[in-house]
């Protein structure tokens, strides 16, 4: 039903919804404008919801060939935290000076991600019923410099942010002991997927290019494993957790909701 509605709102008015993406001048994707998903012919914008996409459209949202300008990267000071914009759209964040569309025109508005008028707080972009209804959201990293050799399996999540989409300024803790990025950097990737009770699940990734700064440690991060489901989950049946069946140590993101390459089930 709900997708059934978001197919009409697509196809009628195809970019006027917005969801959440985190904007930063290191992201791939940084200049997508709405002229440039009409040419592809389909909703391509880093705040599109990624939902039943083949491989090449939902990995780095279809982005890997728009890196960020040379010389662009999010900085993750070991051992504090990396505050990150997430935002219904560019014009809301720091970088609203490039964006194309509105010549530039800042419509920040404190810490809301979504300040669209006439619609109160949270904005139903922000996929949730209230603050406890939040489900979070990812970090992860891959120590590889060249985005085409990264597979799934080599991004490593590093934090997450609980309270995730609540505020535009999102910190996450960057462990102390992160090692140094190759030379030319490291690869990151944000990831979000929301209470599917406002408006479906859906997956969200949008990559960028990150650089470990104040690192302290040489060891490599864990081989990132696939993570299982262990929490209590009163809603769909599982009233107590289940601590043996969590996977320890490094993971993987969720991968979820595509036609290709999920790692967990639906
Ligand atoms: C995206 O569209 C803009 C105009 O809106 C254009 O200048 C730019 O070249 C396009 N980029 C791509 C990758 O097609
Ligand atoms: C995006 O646009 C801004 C402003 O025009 C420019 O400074 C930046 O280099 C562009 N980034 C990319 C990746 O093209
Ligand atoms: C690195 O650590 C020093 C103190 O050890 C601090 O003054 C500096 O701000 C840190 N730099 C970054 C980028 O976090
Ligand atoms: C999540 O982000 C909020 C807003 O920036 C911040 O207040 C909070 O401390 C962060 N949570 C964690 C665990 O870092
Ligand atoms: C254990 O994890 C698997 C994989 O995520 C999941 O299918 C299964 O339901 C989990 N079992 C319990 C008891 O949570």
């Amino acid at each position: 039903m709900l997708s059934a509605l978001l197919l009409t709102l697509v196809g009628a008015l195809p970019l006027a919804s917005a969801h959440i993406a985190m904007f930063h001048p290191s992201m791939y994707g940084f200049n997508w404008t709405d002229q440039n998903s009409t040419d592809l012919g389909y909703d391509n914008r880093p705040v599109a919801p990624l939902q039943g996409y083949t491989f090449e459209q939902w990995w780095f949202h279809g982005h890997t060939k728009y890196p960020p300008a040379p010389g662009q990267f999010f900085e993750l000071p070991a051992g504090q935290a990396a505050t990150a914009e997430l935002a219904c759209d560019k014009s809301h964040t720091s970088s609203f000076a490039s964006k194309i569309e509105d010549h530039g025109t800042d419509l920040q508005r404190g810490n809301d991600p979504c300040p669209t008028d006439g619609v109160p707080f949270p904005n139903p972009a922000m996929h949730t019923t209230g603050f406890n209804d939040l489900k979070g959201c990812a970090l992860a990293i891959a120590y590889e410099s060249d985005v085409s050799k990264i597979k799934p399996e080599d991004f490593t999540v590093f934090s997450i942010n609980q309270t995730c989409v609540w505020t535009r300024f999102t910190d996450f803790q960057v462990p102390a002991r992160m090692p140094p990025c190759p030379e030319d950097g490291c690869h990151c990737a944000w990831f979000w997927i929301h209470a599917d009770d406002s408006g479906g699940e859906q997956n969200y990734m949008n990559g960028f290019k990150c650089k470990v700064t104040n690192s302290t440690s040489n060891v490599a991060l864990a081989k990132p494993k696939l993570p299982r489901r262990c929490g209590a989950d009163p809603d769909y049946g599982k009233p107590d957790a289940a601590p043996g069946n969590c996977t320890y140590g490094a993971k993987q993101p969720f991968y979820w909701f595509q036609k290709e390459q999920n790692n967990v089930g639906s």
